[in-house]
């Protein structure tokens, strides 16, 4: 099964940033990234995090708003928080170099078994398996492992596990744990697998005929935002709002200041934009404001402060709030637009 599984990861994997490097700052960065955000995505965002942050040491100097900043459009910031946590303490506790050892990366914040175990493999070669989403619909299809419910899945991801170890090739555990995720994202996909030209097809118990647990349903919400812009000597400003530092989601993060719900039929819609967060598809209606009006916008005590769009683009924006900056100067600013999709 291992070289059915490498000969063909060798014939056709696909050519990515991180597979040209064996830093394993790097690898790190990947594998954050690409938990819960699209490949494509991670291929643009991978390269400019690594031009600005190419070392634990300079994304340990660096400010987290900065930090935020460059990830703002992936999603999941308490990944890239704990990122840069665990940049400050290689710097304070390791001297700056990084643990090699599985079971010391998963000492620092933010690195489970999933990940620890990825660097470790990946970059140094250690004889560790990585189970993930992709590692486990690809094993338990192979041996016919269905769940039922939470407790079911439990044990069939420890069955998954215990099968992964004896896996995981010894001379390749790196390109071995690569291959699995990559015949899990690439052939053996939730839906459609292409069983046909899967290197494992002879090993399969079930060809297709799994029944890989459904995602949880998206829901749909409407909000409304306020767009409030004012003329600065540096152009076109916009006021936005700081999210709360206690706030669980995205705290500490500047969005534009959003309108209580039915506050939206006395004011002017712009446009609408459409944006996924985790399984919410929220619609959401950008109402222009003037500035004489702001009176109506009660404040919540969160610090407001009038940025010009320039300035806008290099702060730790929501996905949300870039998506609608980026719609008002469509070809002139290139910087402030979904870096994303
Ligand atoms: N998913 C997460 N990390 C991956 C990797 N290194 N290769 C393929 N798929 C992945």
């Amino acid at each position: 099964m291992r070289h059915e599984l490498l000969d063909w990861y060798d014939r056709s994997k696909r050519d990515l940033p991180w597979r040209r490097t064996d830093d394993p700052y790097a690898i790190w960065v990947s594998e954050i990234m690409l938990q819960q955000t699209r490949v494509a995505v991670v291929i643009e965002r991978f390269k400019v995090f690594l031009e600005r942050f190419p070392t634990a040491e300079a994304l340990a100097a660096a400010d987290e708003q900065e930090v935020l900043a460059l990830w703002s459009g992936l999603g999941y910031y308490r990944r890239a928080r704990m990122l840069h946590k665990a940049a400050k303490t290689i710097v304070a506790e390791y001297a700056a170099k990084m643990p090699t050892a599985a079971a010391e990366l998963r000492k620092l914040p933010g690195i489970g078994p999933y990940t620890a175990a990825a660097i470790a493999s990946i970059a140094h070669g250690e004889h560790a398996a990585v189970v993930d989403g992709n590692v486990e619909r690809v094993l338990s299809r192979i041996r016919g492992w269905e769940s039922y419910d939470s407790v079911g899945e439990a044990a069939v991801l420890r069955k998954v596990e215990e099968f992964s170890a004896g896996l995981v090739d010894p001379h390749r555990p790196g390109d071995f744990n690569q291959a699995i995720m990559e015949l899990g994202a690439t052939v053996c996909t939730p839906r459609n697998p292409q069983c046909l030209v899967c290197p494992w097809a002879k090993e399969c118990r079930t060809l297709g005929e799994h029944k890989t647990p459904k995602r949880a349903p998206m829901t749909s919400r409407e909000i409304a935002c306020a767009l409030i812009v004012r003329k600065g000597d540096a152009g076109t400003e916009v006021l936005l709002e700081q999210r709360a530092a206690t706030n669980t989601v995205m705290p500490g993060m500047w969005e534009l200041l959003l309108l209580p719900d039915g506050a939206l039929a006395e004011s002017d819609v712009r446009f609408t934009v459409r944006h996924a967060i985790m399984q919410v598809n929220y619609v959401v209606r950008v109402c222009e404001f003037r500035e004489e009006d702001l009176a109506l916008l009660k404040s919540n005590g969160s610090e407001r402060r009038w940025v010009s769009l320039g300035k806008a683009a290099e702060m730790a924006l929501t996905g949300l709030a870039r998506k609608v900056l980026g719609k008002l100067r469509p070809r002139s600013t290139i910087s402030i637009q979904q870096r994303s999709s």
